[in-house]
């Protein structure tokens, strides 16, 4: 076993590990660009957006998609379809990007956070059930990382209080939960494109959905009130009393590059899916790390990361930067999770405008933040080969976890000795 490179050792690998270019370029897409600039197509429900609604929809099994310009705007309009407004609760999972929880108070409706599960770091079913309260009007399950969430429960759930299903599927792109894609199984499917998504035109969003009704109302909320298949100018009737519309309009631009990256999204995604299969099978072999759990009934994942959990013994008590930091030394990046939404730096609710039901979300604030590490999605983009590097690293960390235990004690003493 050779010494960690944290500690003065060889490096598994000599250079950092690098990952595909991101987000992809071609030429064909940059002379597609072209050709959509000089047709003067470049908004109002264009050619271009209604091609990769309808391609983004029948990819994912969902009858409609309605392109707009982030992720959580679509977030905001799906709330607003199904009548969420002022005095209602949203159910949450604690553990997630913080626009599922500004969604919520941007309709004027309290975000109540939930605990996950353990090992797929989605949201609990049964602590959702438990939040139930006669305020709650819908719940978003929330599809992070590398895991989705059971749908299966949370639906039946939901069904049987007769609350709304927005699934948030930004980290889901292409994912599928038995048999058939994520974002088609909820009322609505919420997805964002935004610069570090698997699919990602710079920014843009869409949701999906099979309800004709619940679709022209997301039309209308993102589009100003127009109905679909309206022309511009030419709208025949007003939004339903009470539809709070907007303009979150995406542009051509947006839709025509993502229409184009789509077609790659197959081949791409089984690439994250093999290796992450080969990275699994050394976790397995090692004692103190887990990968997180790819959710009950998924078949394919979406992979916007691999999450590898250290969080039991020997590893468990060794400080998650000091981790990241031995794996970085080897030449393997990555870095923490997002953390419980109500304690990220940017999260500015006032305490009257969420619920932690509870008090504390302890899987989330504790397994979920101070034992997980993130590898990004286009690192598991990567060659069998470099995949197979990534393995010899985890495995040196990992079996070199004296070193860690010892550095990190002898750490301790001197920072006590200096104050
Ligand atoms: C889980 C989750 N939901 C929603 C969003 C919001 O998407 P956007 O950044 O496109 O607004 C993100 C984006 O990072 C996300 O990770």
């Amino acid at each position: 076993m050779s010494k960690l490179a944290l500690l003065g050792g060889k490096p598994v690998s000599e250079t950092h590990i690098g990952g595909l270019p991101w987000p992809p370029t071609s030429e064909k897409t940059g002379d597609k660009l072209k050709a959509l600039y000089l047709s003067g197509k470049w908004s109002f429900n264009s050619p271009s957006e209604q091609e990769f609604e309808k391609a983004y929809g029948k990819y994912h099994g969902a009858k409609h998609g309605i392109f707009m310009v982030n992720g959580t705007v679509t977030l905001e309009c799906a709330l607003l379809a199904l009548g969420v407004g002022k005095g209602d609760e949203v159910i949450i999972p604690a553990l997630t990007w913080i626009a599922t929880a500004t969604a919520v108070r941007d309709v004027g409706a309290k975000p109540v956070f939930v605990d996950i599960e353990a090992t797929t770091l989605c949201m609990d079913p049964a602590k959702f059930e438990q939040a139930i309260t006669p305020k709650t009007k819908a719940v978003i399950p929330v599809h992070l990382y590398g895991s989705m969430a059971d749908l299966d429960k949370i639906i039946r759930i939901a069904k049987k209080h007769k609350l709304g299903v927005i699934e948030d599927c930004a980290h889901m792109q292409g994912g599928i939960w038995n048999g058939r894609g994520a974002g088609s199984w909820g009322d609505v499917g919420s997805f964002s494109f935004q610069q570090s998504k698997t699919v990602s035109a710079g920014e843009a969003g869409i949701c999906l959905t099979n309800d004709d009704e619940l679709a022209d109302r997301i039309f209308r909320a993102k589009h100003i009130g127009y109905s679909i298949g309206a022309t511009q100018g030419g709208a025949k009737q007003g939004p339903p009393a009470g539809l709070r519309c907007h303009n979150y309009r995406g542009t051509a631009f947006q839709a025509l590059i993502l229409a184009d990256q789509l077609k790659g999204l197959k081949k791409l995604i089984a690439t994250y899916n093999r290796n992450a299969a080969e990275i699994e099978k050394t976790v397995a072999g090692l004692k103190g790390v887990r990968v997180q759990a790819r959710g009950r009934l998924a078949n394919t994942q979406g992979y916007y990361a691999l999450v590898l959990i250290f969080d039991s013994a020997p590893m468990k008590d060794i400080p998650l930067s000091t981790i990241i930091a031995a794996l970085g030394a080897e030449g393997l990046g990555c870095a923490g999770t997002y953390g419980p939404v109500y304690s990220h730096v940017l999260f500015n609710m006032g305490k009257n405008e969420y619920r932690i039901d509870g008090g504390s979300c302890p899987v989330a604030e504790v397994v979920g933040t101070v034992h997980s590490v993130c590898i990004g999605h286009p690192i598991l983009g990567n060659d069998i080969k470099t995949i197979r590097k990534i393995c010899a690293i985890i495995a040196k960390v990992v079996e070199n976890h004296m070193e860690l235990i010892n550095y990190t004690a002898t750490a301790k003493k001197l920072s006590e000795v200096i104050s």
